[in-house]
C-alpha cells in the first residue's frame, strides 16, 4: 500500500469501465498544446448540443458482418467488435459511428449483421461504449433497416459469388422482404419486396424509436444516426424511382419523406444529438423521380424542423442504374457543400468518401464545406489515422495514457 506523497505517482483508474484502466484526465485526440502555432481547423473541438467532440475526424459506419448468424447470439456483438471498435477508440477520433444495426431481424443486410432489436443486444454493445468513454471519445450507432436490400450476404462473400436470391438469408420467406413498392432493387440479385402496409410502417416507426431508446439508455451511446442512405428502407422511400405508392407515403416530395420524418420524431430527444445519413444524390439523373442533391437541400429544411443536429451526406446505392464514376479524393464533398451553403449554422454537416490526406481534410473544415469529416477505409488501414493526420499537420494531440509516454517526455496528463 502506498499513501500520501507517493500516491501522486500512482495511476488513477478510469471510472468509465468496470475494470482497471488508466484514467485519461484529458480526452484522447484533443489538441492540447501546439506551442505558438494555431491549431488547424480539423483539430478544433465541436459542440453538438450537449456533446463536445475533440476533433472533426469521425469513423464512418462500416458493416463487419461478424455476429453469429444463428442461435442465442444472433445479431449480438462479440469480443471481435470490442477489439475492432476499441482499436479506433484508443486512438482518439472525434467520434465513432457503429455499423448499420438492424431495428428488427428481417432488416439485416446479411445474416451476420449487428442487431439492436432487443435489450440484450443493446447490453452487448455497452462495453464498446464504455471503452470509448474511457478515452473521452464520443460514440454513436447507426440504426437502420435494409428494406428491399435486406437478406443479402457479407460483401466479402458477395464479391466472390454474388448475392444470390434466397441463398443466404430469409428472402424466400413470404413477406419477409419489404419496401415502399413491389419493385426489386436489381432483378437478378434481389427479390421483389412486399409493399409495406400503413400499419407495418407505423410498427417500424416504433421499432426505430425503441432501438434508439435502447441505444441511449442501455448501451449508453452519445448519439444515434438514422440510416436513410444507400437504397435501404428509408432511402427507398425517399426516391421516386423506388417509391410508387399512391397513399400518404408516396407521390409528392412531402409524402416520400414522411416515413423518415415520423421516425425522427420518435427517435429525437432533447438531451442528445441526432444524426441522419442520406444519399445526397441517387446518381441516376436519367431516371424519372430519382433523388437529387436539390432534393437533399430541400430535405435539410425539414430535418432542421424535426430536430436533426447532423446531416451525414453520402451518395448512391438506391439504383442499380446509377452512374458509376471512379471516385476521386473528396468526391462527395460537393454534395455536403451544397447542403452547408443552404443551411449555414442551422445544421451541422458531415462529409465522407475517399478523404485520404490531412491537408485536404483540414481544408474541408477550414473552407466551411462541412463541419465533420468521416473516414471509412482509411481507419481500416490505419486505426491511428488521427495520430498520423495530427503529425502531418504538425499538431500535438493527447494520446491514451499507455501509449503516450514512449513518445513524449513527462509531465503527462
Ligand atoms: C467495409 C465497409 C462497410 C460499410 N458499411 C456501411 C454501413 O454500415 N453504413 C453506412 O452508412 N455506410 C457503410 N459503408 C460506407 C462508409 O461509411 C463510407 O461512407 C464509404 O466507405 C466511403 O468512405 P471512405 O472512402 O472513407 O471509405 C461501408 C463501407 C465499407 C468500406
Amino acid at each position: 500500500m502506498t499513501t500520501g506523497e507517493e500516491n501522486r505517482y500512482l495511476t488513477q483508474p478510469s471510472d468509465k469501465v468496470p475494470y482497471f484502466y488508466p484514467k485519461n484526465k484529458i480526452p484522447v485526440g484533443i489538441a492540447n498544446e501546439n506551442g505558438d502555432k494555431q491549431i488547424p481547423s480539423l483539430f478544433n473541438p465541436l459542440t453538438i448540443k450537449n456533446l463536445t467532440i475533440n476533433n472533426r475526424i469521425g469513423v464512418s459506419p462500416m458493416c463487419t458482418y461478424s455476429t453469429a448468424h444463428d442461435g442465442p447470439d444472433l445479431g449480438k456483438v462479440s469480443p471481435f467488435h470490442s477489439i475492432h471498435y476499441g482499436s479506433f477508440a484508443i486512438q482518439g477520433p472525434g467520434l465513432i459511428i457503429i455499423e448499420a444495426s438492424a431495428v428488427e431481424p428481417n432488416g439485416r443486410l446479411s445474416p451476420e449483421d449487428v442487431g439492436i432489436w432487443s435489450d440484450e443486444h443493446a447490453l452487448a454493445l455497452k462495453p464498446i461504449v464504455e471503452f470509448a468513454h474511457a478515452q473521452g471519445v464520443k460514440i454513436g450507432i447507426q440504426i437502420g433497416h435494409g428494406g428491399r436490400r435486406a437478406s443479402g450476404t457479407a460483401m466479402y462473400n458477395a464479391l466472390q459469388r454474388g448475392v444470390g436470391k434466397a441463398e443466404f438469408g430469409w428472402s424466400d420467406v413470404p413477406g419477409a422482404i419489404v419496401g415502399p413498392s413491389p419493385i426489386a432493387h436489381t432483378e437478378e440479385v434481389y427479390v421483389t419486396p412486399t409493399e409495406l402496409s400503413v400499419e407495418q410502417i407505423q410498427d417500424l416507426v416504433q421499432k426505430f424509436g425503441d432501438a434508439a431508446k435502447r441505444a441511449r439508455e442501455i448501451s449508453g451511446f452519445d448519439f444515434v444516426e438514422v440510416h436513410a442512405a444507400h437504397g435501404f428502407l428509408l432511402s427507398s422511400f425517399l426516391s421516386g424511382t423506388s417509391n410508387k405508392r399512391t397513399d400518404q407515403y408516396g407521390g409528392s416530395f412531402e409524402n416520400r419523406i414522411r416515413f423518415l420524418l415520423e421516425i425522427l420524431d420518435v427517435v429525437k430527444v432533447d438531451h442528445q444529438p441526432l444524426f441522419v445519413r442520406v444519399s445526397g444524390s441517387e446518381l441516376a439523373p436519367h431516371l424519372e423521380g430519382s433523388w437529387t442533391v436539390e432534393d437533399t437541400v430541400k430535405l435539410s429544411d425539414y430535418l432542421i424542423e424535426h430536430g436533426v443536429d447532423v446531416l451525414d451526406v453520402s451518395s448512391g446505392g438506391n439504383s442499380s442504374q446509377a452512374e458509376r464514376r471512379k471516385p476521386y479524393q473528396g468526391f462527395q464533398v460537393p454534395l455536403a457543400k451544397a447542403v452547408k451553403e443552404h443551411v449555414g449554422d442551422k445544421l451541422l454537416v458531415a462529409t465522407v468518401g475517399k478523404i485520404e490526406e490531412a491537408k485536404f481534410a483540414n481544408e474541408i473544415i477550414e473552407n466551411g464545406d462541412a463541419d465533420i469529416v468521416l473516414v471509412g477505409k482509411g481507419f481500416l488501414k490505419n486505426p491511428a489515422l488521427v495520430w498520423k493526420w495530427a503529425d502531418d499537420l504538425d499538431v500535438r494531440i493527447k494520446h491514451t495514457t499507455q501509449y503516450e509516454w514512449p513518445y513524449y517526455p513527462p509531465p503527462f496528463n
